[in-house]
């Protein structure tokens, strides 16, 4: 499964890129107004961050400024994958940027046979929102499922599962046992997952025992040569 982080933050892509577990970005238009930042200019330094797929969205609505936006977006950095949203004309522009050789990520999509269009207008990434279908006491990971299932009869489909908007741990966990290939986590997500309290718990119980022992790994020179080990 592969990890995307759902931020337009560089400092909170820095901090997770350098946990090597980061394979792509997205953002879409609410994460840039709230970094505050340049959308060309946060683009291009996500793109130098991250080597993989950076998720940059068009805010035209019609098909002729969805393509000439993308092919502006594209241009940024080989890796820019230009992000539409699931209407009729944001299939068309799919359908045309994949066909000049970009990648695309079709948004916003909420239903399975929203996902089967996509699919079939040759999109690079589909993103199910799971956290706002939650939100309105639909159940986003039947979605998911839902649309793994389809994608899984027809080979022909290369279009990925992207999960978004995650809101938690266990949306990853789902997504996982259900097989879908990405997910797009929230820092915040991100982070609590690598916590447990009995991992913590068991490290300083680990170290206090250690400490006792006066023992050290890397114990100087004179005893590595000691053991030959130098
Ligand atoms: O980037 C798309 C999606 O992940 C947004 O999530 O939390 O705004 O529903 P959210």
């Amino acid at each position: 499964m592969k990890f995307f982080v759902d931020t337009a933050e560089l400092s909170d892509i820095r901090e997770l890129a350098a946990t090597g577990l980061v394979d792509g970005v997205t953002t879409n238009p609410s994460l840039v107004a709230k970094s505050g930042r340049d959308f060309i200019d946060v683009v291009k330094e996500i793109c130098e961050v991250v080597a993989g797929p950076v998720s940059a969205e068009v805010t035209a609505t019609d098909f002729h400024g969805m393509v000439r936006e993308g092919q502006k977006l594209a241009k940024i950095a080989p890796n820019v994958t230009v992000k539409v949203p699931l209407t009729v004309d944001g299939l068309k522009a799919c359908k045309a940027l994949t066909g000049e050789g970009a990648m695309v990520n079709v948004t916003l999509c909420f239903s399975p046979s929203q996902a089967i269009l996509a699919a079939k207008a040759g999109a690079t990434f589909v993103s199910p929102f799971v956290g706002r279908l939650d939100d309105v006491s639909g159940d986003g990971m039947s979605l998911i499922a839902e649309i793994c299932e389809i994608y899984a009869n027809y080979p022909d489909f290369r279009t990925e599962v992207l999960v978004a908007s995650i809101r938690h741990p266990l949306h990853v966990v789902e997504a996982a046992k259900i097989g879908a290939d990405v997910a797009t986590l929230p820092p915040k997500v991100l982070r609590q997952m690598f916590q447990h309290p009995l991992t913590d718990k068991g490290l300083a119980a680990f170290l206090a025992d250690w400490e006792k022992t006066g023992q050290r790994i890397l114990g100087g020179e004179a005893e590595d040569q000691k053991r030959g080990q130098a």
